[in-house]
């Protein structure tokens, strides 16, 4: 939620902050600003509600000079989102701005004590406060910018990241960060700072990661300094990326969202890469090697995670289950983190999330690590704040996902809890030799299910011109494949708007099934598995209440075929890996209908990729 960069060297600042807010908008797009310190010493700030493009448009005739600057992306928590709550905020005197990605839970008391001081406030934003904040304590303690920034940092209750310019201290930028990203990336002359690595990569692969609590002093003339809020020195780590520009840009493809849905047979070959061999049944995860005795006797599992990376949860649920027989509990994280939970060393809990940034999963994970379980992390982005907070766990590797709706991460997540149970039910010798081959096999085979899959592309274009202007539609799975449908029902409302509702097919008859009639669509996810009889009755049901049925099938099925209005034809898999390749056609029919809207599929509105708020 909300992106933030900065640059200080020896270059113009303002390019380097527009094409990083770019890289960032994924976070957030409702507003956008920059703070420039000029070869003057003014500090001009430019900001406006809108997209990153709109800043740039506003910015046209501006004086964008100077080589020390911040910028921000915003997805609106405190105030709607308008030019003034846009960020940077700056101070009484114009003299500090600030940048924030975070929530001040305390910000009222804050502001009820500064306004007794006379301090007058122009925006509605928690971020304002701290801003002003520094400012009083700068001028009243007549201490340093660093010393106030430390200071105000210890009054704050909440969850930040910021980037903060003074005029009265030109060559430096100031951040810090306490539960949301701060990345500081270490160029030759010039250092930058991002909530992640995706701004920096074209100047230099050297970052450091700040640690909660910690304060990056960036002075144009000096070595970075790392500080905590308690004035303690702390060691800097600085880590090589492995991330390529190219993996940041649409590479042809009109949407991200398509692109990445198109790159999935690469991605999920890079997700089992040197994870199962080319041939036997053996799963190789050091995650889970390094910590046995975790999976070997844990008493139960708990996945904690958040929207897509829950639907996840649930497959990956019942894979664990399936396959190594220890009992599974899947919970969303921000509900588990209030619950009270019990918890025990004997639980194992795997957090799920593909930024590795989800507030309410990193707070879920310190809580269960509290209690004294062992966590492992399923995650994509490497060096994120939930792989850090983890004991141990397994990447994903499907590289960089920009689009706001997850497709190849949830894809790479289901792919990487297949080979976790099939890992833990090796260790625990409850999985036949015979039974883990037949789903090596098929994890092998996958890149080529999927290339093959997306050949429905075309089909899946067509189709979604008949049901473009439906206002609701429902999505019915059993088995595995009922969190296949809560996933199609989530990437359809998240990028058209439809309402949608996922639901186990069967459940149907409880309720839903009042609601159709032939203004209702039904995707109804029904690939030959156990409960393939039991899908078509559901399929029946539907049909004799005038609703149309869109199926998800097995080639060859032609029992739907005769039944459903359309069918779409995916390969024979068996049913622990399908839900992966049913995946495919539920986020083409997403993207189709939600580009001939005419809505934004990458930057859907209210939305945003990292939810770094609770
Ligand atoms: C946001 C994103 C979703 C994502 C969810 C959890 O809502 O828009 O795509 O599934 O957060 O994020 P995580 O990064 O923890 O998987």
């Amino acid at each position: 939620m909300c992106g933030i960069v900065g640059y200080i060297g020896n270059r113009d600042a303002y390019d380097i902050l527009i094409k990083g807010l770019h890289r960032l908008e994924y976070r957030g797009y409702d507003s956008a600003g920059v703070a420039i310190i000029d070869p003057d010493n003014r500090l001009n700030i430019y900001k406006s509600r809108g997209k990153v493009d709109d800043l740039e448009n506003f910015c046209q005739s501006k004086n964008v000079s100077g080589s020390t600057g911040i910028a921000h992306t915003r997805w609106a928590t405190h105030g709607e989102p308008n030019d003034i709550n846009a960020h940077p905020h700056y101070s009484a005197s114009g003299k500090i701005a600030l940048v924030h990605n975070g929530t001040i839970e305390n910000y009222n008391v804050l502001k009820e004590a500064l306004q007794l001081q006379g301090c007058v406030f122009k925006s509605e934003t928690d971020t304002e406060v701290l801003v002003q904040l520094i400012e009083y304590i700068k001028t009243s303690n007549r201490c340093t910018l660093v010393d106030a920034v430390r200071e105000a940092l210890k009054e704050v209750i909440g969850a930040y990241a910021i980037a903060v310019v003074d005029t009265d201290n030109p060559d430096t930028i100031i951040g810090a960060r306490k539960s949301s990203p701060l990345v500081v990336g270490i160029g030759d002359g010039e250092t930058f700072l991002a909530s992640d690595a995706t701004p920096i990569i074209d100047y230099t692969d050297k970052v450091v990661y700040l640690n909660d609590d910690e304060i990056a002093i960036i002075n144009r003339n000096q070595d970075l300094k790392i500080i905590t809020v308690d004035n303690v020195p702390t060691t800097i780590d600085i880590h090589t990326l492995r991330l390529s520009v190219s993996q940041l840009e649409k590479g042809g493809y009109p949407h991200f969202m398509l692109k990445e849905i198109f790159e999935q047979p690469r991605t999920i070959h890079d997700c089992i890469r040197g994870r199962i061999g080319n041939s036997g049944s053996k799963v190789t995860l050091s995650g889970v090697l390094e910590n046995r005795e975790h999976f070997q006797n844990a008493h139960r599992i708990i996945i904690v995670a958040c929207g897509t990376s829950w639907h996840a949860a649930l497959i990956g649920k019942r894979l664990i289950q399936e396959i190594a027989r220890i009992p599974v509990e899947v919970e969303y994280a921000s509900e588990f983190r209030y619950s009270n939970p019990i918890l025990t060393p004997n639980d194992t809990v795997i957090a799920i999330s593909q930024s590795g940034e989800t507030a309410d999963t990193l707070a879920a994970i310190q809580m269960a690590k509290k209690c004294g379980a062992f966590v492992y992390g399923v995650c994509n982005v490497v060096g994120s704040s939930i792989a850090r907070a983890t004991d141990s766990g397994t990447y994903i590797h499907v590289g960089p996902e920009i689009g706001v709706a997850s497709t190849k991460a949830f894809t790479g997540q289901v792919t990487v809890l297949t080979m976790l149970a099939l890992a833990m039910g090796q260790l625990r010798g409850t999985v036949k030799d015979e039974e883990a081959a037949k789903i090596t096999d098929a994890l092998r085979s996958l890149p080529k299910l999927i290339r093959q899959t997306l050949k429905l592309n075309d089909e899946i274009e067509k189709l979604s011109g008949i049901y473009t202007y439906v206002h609701n539609f429902l999505y019915l799975g059993r088995g595995y494949n009922y969190p296949s449908a809560l996933e199609g029902a989530l990437k359809l409302k998240e990028i058209s708007y439809i309402h949608a509702e996922g639901y186990p097919a069967a459940e149907m008859k409880h309720g839903p099934i009042a609601l159709i009639d032939h203004e209702l669509p039904t995707v109804v996810i029904a690939p030959n598995d156990e409960l393939h009889e039991k899908i078509i009755s559901n399929i029946q049901q539907v049909k004799a209440r005038g609703g149309s049925v869109i199926a998800v099938v097995t080639k060859g099925d032609k029992t739907i075929a005769e039944i459903a209005d359309h069918t779409l034809e995916i390969p024979e898999v068996p049913e622990s890996i399908s839900p992966v390749i049913v995946s495919i056609p539920l986020q083409l029919l997403a993207y189709h209908i939600a580009v001939k809207k005419g809505c934004n599929v990458d930057m859907p509105r209210n939305l945003a990729k990292s939810v770094t708020v609770e």
